[in-house]
């Protein structure tokens, strides 16, 4: 009789190991990072991000400064976070000097699921300096929420992207602000060239070619 209940002991712990070793080996490959992140100030405070596959909770980069502006600019060249492909919530940008673009950081965010919105926002780009492009080429789904893109004084390729191929509720959207659609000149990839390599689709009353950056054209409908 005692025995026996020292085995059933036993056979308790070796389970209750077994399963945590199975939650413990996970993040070989990548973790689940949060509940939320807030990345402010300094530049270094990306780090947290290195191991990430997924936030959990929101993601919000913002306030990092003016002053060193050119060194910034040559750290987001190589800062990158491929690993990252999800948020949950939504991913807030606001006031990050130096960074021109997001295609290098965060080349492989394709779901922003918008659980809980930054108020109906699920992905929020305000006063971005230096953003000339937003090059998210890989964001295919935004679940719910609307985007809010205003006064961002360099941000172009906001015509080439065609969001009803990533949200269903984009008659939300609020972009305001920006550079002017004249002064942008956007080219997709291929049209110097004369050998278009993007899809073309209709948006807003405008037939076109649909890109992220002059290098990343936009995927379809997955
Ligand atoms: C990322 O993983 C490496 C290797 O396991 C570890 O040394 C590092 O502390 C982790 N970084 C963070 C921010 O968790
Ligand atoms: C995106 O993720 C895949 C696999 O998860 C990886 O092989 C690839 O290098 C990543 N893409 C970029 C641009 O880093
Ligand atoms: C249509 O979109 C293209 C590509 O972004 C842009 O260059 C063009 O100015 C737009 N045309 C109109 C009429 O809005
Ligand atoms: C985004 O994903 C959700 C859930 O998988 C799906 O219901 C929705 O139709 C997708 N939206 C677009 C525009 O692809």
């Amino acid at each position: 009789m005692r025995s026996r209940t020292e085995g059933d002991h036993l056979t308790l712990f070796l389970g209750l190991l077994l399963s945590v070793c199975t939650i413990c080996l996970l993040p070989a490959n990548g973790e689940i990072c949060g509940p939320s992140i807030d990345i402010r100030n300094d530049i270094r405070e990306f780090n947290r991000l290195e191991n990430c596959t997924v936030v959990e909770g929101y993601l919000q980069i913002l306030l990092i400064g003016d002053k060193t502006n050119s060194a910034n600019q040559e750290s987001f060249r190589t800062l990158s976070f491929p690993k990252l492909t999800m948020i949950t919530d939504y991913l807030l940008l606001f006031r990050v000097s130096g960074l021109d673009s997001l295609s290098t950081l965060f080349p492989n965010l394709s779901v922003i699921r918008g659980r809980n919105l930054f108020y109906n926002y699920a992905l929020v780009i305000f006063e971005m300096t230096s953003l000339k492009d937003i090059g998210l080429a890989n964001l295919r789904n935004i679940t719910r929420g609307a985007i809010r893109i205003e006064k961002n004084p360099e941000l172009c390729y906001l015509d080439s992207v065609d969001w009803s191929l990533i949200m269903d509720a984009e008659f939300n959207n609020f972009i305001a602000g920006n550079k002017q659609s004249k002064e942008c000149g956007d080219v997709c990839p291929g049209i110097m060239e004369d050998n278009p390599q993007c899809i073309k689709t209709s948006f807003n009353d405008n037939y076109s070619y649909r890109c992220w950056t002059s290098n990343h054209c936009q995927k379809g409908k997955a």
